[in-house]
């Protein structure tokens, strides 16, 4: 697999900052990186796909973006079995809670969740958020 693909969905920025430093992750690592935006992808070009990483912000009310992303996710949990998924998004007051429901179910899906955990920065990524999520993008890249 020489492309990988990272699907995200931002409001404000930060997620989209989070999508940039995964895929130059991937990218050090040499392989190539496609950072799309959520509905700029349909959830078919994962199908055939091993390994692809999706962010989301904490919405609502610790929850995924309801328009674009969580239809998305519905459709992903469809095929997410045997599948190495990373997973990561940018948050602000709450504790995570959106993040944990994520998690639980791509592996109720039958995905393997990288790091089994997703990555959670709190607003805009700083220096180690920015680190951490391109160190997230090269271990993908190592799948
Ligand atoms: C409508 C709305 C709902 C939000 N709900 C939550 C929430 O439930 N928990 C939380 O920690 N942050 C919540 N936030 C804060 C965002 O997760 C935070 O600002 C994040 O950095 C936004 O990422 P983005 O810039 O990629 O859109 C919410 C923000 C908005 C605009």
């Amino acid at each position: 697999m020489d492309e990988i693909i990272v699907v995200y969905w931002s409001g404000g920025g930060n997620t989209q900052m989070m999508a940039n430093a995964v895929g130059k992750g991937i990218e050090e690592a040499g392989k190539k990186a496609r950072v799309v935006f959520v509905d700029d992808i349909s959830s078919d070009e994962l199908k055939g796909v091993s390994a692809f990483a999706m962010g989301c912000p904490a919405m609502g009310d610790e929850v995924l973006e309801e328009g674009s992303m969580e239809p998305f996710v519905e459709a992903v949990e469809g095929f997410a079995g045997g599948k190495t998924i990373a997973l990561f998004g940018s948050y602000d007051w709450g504790d995570g809670a959106w993040m944990r429901d994520w998690e639980n179910r791509m592996r109720d899906a039958g995905a393997f969740l990288l790091n089994d955990k997703g990555l959670i920065v709190n607003n805009e990524p700083d220096e180690e958020g920015t680190a951490a999520c391109e160190q997230l993008g090269r271990q993908l890249a190592q799948r």
